[in-house]
């Protein structure tokens, strides 16, 4: 990829709209950096663009329905516009590639994961580039940017792509192959933020478990980052629970710049269904691994990903789900209906069999039971004292400071005004399911 050796445009305006996971937060951040260096400028509003770009999610049916819903308000602009340009890039760009043009005539270009980093040169019309590109095996991976997600945290994609065709996921078809960055890559990166000023960075991955480069696996690369870059904290997702080690586990307990929050996606709790799914480990095995974690990290807080209405799954099955969710206690958990995604071996081989209303009665009943316990953890955390970063204000007001404990939680208080990006003592005071409460330690 070549990004510095054109002429800049003149002031073109683009704005760009991030669906689904933090990965693409990250390559949006990218792409858009691209766009500036070319001397883009970018837009507040899509109303005012000449560029509108949408980076797509394609993980569960109703994410790409929320694009198309997109696309249509976007047509209202393109016909009082002709020379507006639209850009879909990312997941849905990549599993329809042409098909999506052919349904949306008025989008422009369509550019699949390994080739949305070319969007300038698509938009310059240079040589080599056309209007829909999805094919895999063109991406510099050393060239594609770490990018910072505001001035004192980032991102860093460690590792593209996923090996492991879980039945119901889209991801290793839109995504490729794992391909990981070298540790060296991921340092000199941190490092350079850490040279202008960021304090925590967000190591990503679809299973960071399985990174290795070299010699050099995943403990090994968070002990680099955190011995050799000067950085403050250190985040990272997503961890497999079949890959997730002791030794990354003894990292964590040893280096304390890696923070303690692990997201471990169990998404279910009956062998028979994580059998189905392509899972490749028992609930027995997910809970011996929880347990050495706890005992190992008594602070940790554990996120996790959960599918209810699999094919087949039975109430019964569903119960263990339950009972696995309350024998964890999470501190948060995303959860989600099956949705089909086509390609995928769960679409062709297994009849969605479980009717949608009581896909939506097992989703509520297991939201209900989470919440409940998201609601107990957070209030054991009253009194706790927390190092916490300060991230901005709340959304809802200015005078209140909004952090974030090490453990990945949400504190508002709303005495003293810590700068942002610092880190700082903080009580929490009170607290519900989803947000606590707390005080500037002074
Ligand atoms: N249906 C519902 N949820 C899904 N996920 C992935 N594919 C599907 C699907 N087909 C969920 C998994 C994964 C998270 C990112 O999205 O729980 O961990
Ligand atoms: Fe999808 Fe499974 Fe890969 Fe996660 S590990 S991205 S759920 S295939």
């Amino acid at each position: 990829m070549t990004s510095t050796t054109y002429q800049p445009e003149t002031g073109r305006r683009f704005h760009i709209s991030t669906y689904g996971c933090q990965m693409n937060l990250a390559d949006s951040s990218t792409i858009a950096q691209s766009l500036l260096t070319r001397g883009y400028v970018r837009a507040e509003r899509e109303e005012d663009a000449d560029i509108i770009i949408l980076n797509t999610c394609s993980v569960r049916e109703k994410a790409e329905d929320r694009i198309y819903g997109r696309l249509g308000e976007i047509y209202r602009f393109k016909k009082e516009r002709p020379d507006l340009q639209v850009a879909v890039v990312g997941c849905m760009a990549q599993r329809l590639g042409d098909e999506l043009i052919r349904q949306v005539p008025h989008v422009d270009f369509v550019l699949g994961t390994d080739r949305q980093f070319e969007l300038p040169d698509v938009l310059e019309g240079r040589e080599g580039t056309d209007r829909v590109m999805t094919a895999f095996g063109h991406e510099d991976m050393d060239a594609i940017e770490p990018i910072k997600e505001t001035p004192f945290s980032g991102f860093v994609t460690i590792a593209r792509g996923c090996n492991n065709y879980c039945t119901y996921c889209i991801v290793p078809f839109v995504r490729g192959k794992e391909r990981s960055h070298s540790p060296d890559y991921i340092v000199a990166a941190v490092r350079d933020m850490v040279a202008e000023g960021v304090v925590e960075v967000n190591l990503l991955g679809q299973n960071v478990n399985s990174y290795h480069s070299g010699d050099t696996d995943f403990a090994d690369l968070l002990l680099r980052v955190a011995r050799e870059t000067g950085i403050a904290r250190i985040r990272y997702m997503t961890s497999h629970p079949k890959d997730c080690s002791k030794k990354l586990i003894h990292a964590m307990r040893d280096e304390p710049k890696i923070l303690p929050h692990i997201h471990l996606p169990i998404q279910c709790g009956s062998d028979r269904v994580l059998r189905k799914m392509g899972r490749f480990y028992s609930v027995a095995h997910y809970l011996r691994v929880v347990d050495y974690i706890k005992e190992q990290l008594p602070n940790v807080a554990l996120s996790t990903d959960i599918i209810v209405g699999f094919p087949t799954e039975t109430e019964a099955e569903f119960e263990m789900t339950l009972d696995a969710v309350r024998r964890v206690r999470y501190d948060t958990a995303f959860m989600f209906r099956y949705s089909v995604r086509p390609g995928t071996l769960s679409a062709r081989e297994f009849e969605d069999d479980i009717p949608e209303a009581e896909k939506i009665r097992r989703l509520t009943k297991l939201i209900q039971v989470q919440q409940q316990i998201s609601y107990e953890c957070n209030q054991a955390e009253i009194g706790r004292v927390h190092r916490c970063l300060v991230e901005g204000t709340s959304k809802r007001s200015q005078d209140i400071i909004r952090v974030r404990t090490e453990t990945n939680k949400t504190v508002l208080i709303a005495n003293g005004s810590p700068t942002i990006g610092t880190i700082v003592p903080v009580q929490v005071s009170s607290a519900d399911a989803f947000t606590l409460h707390g005080e500037l330690v002074v």
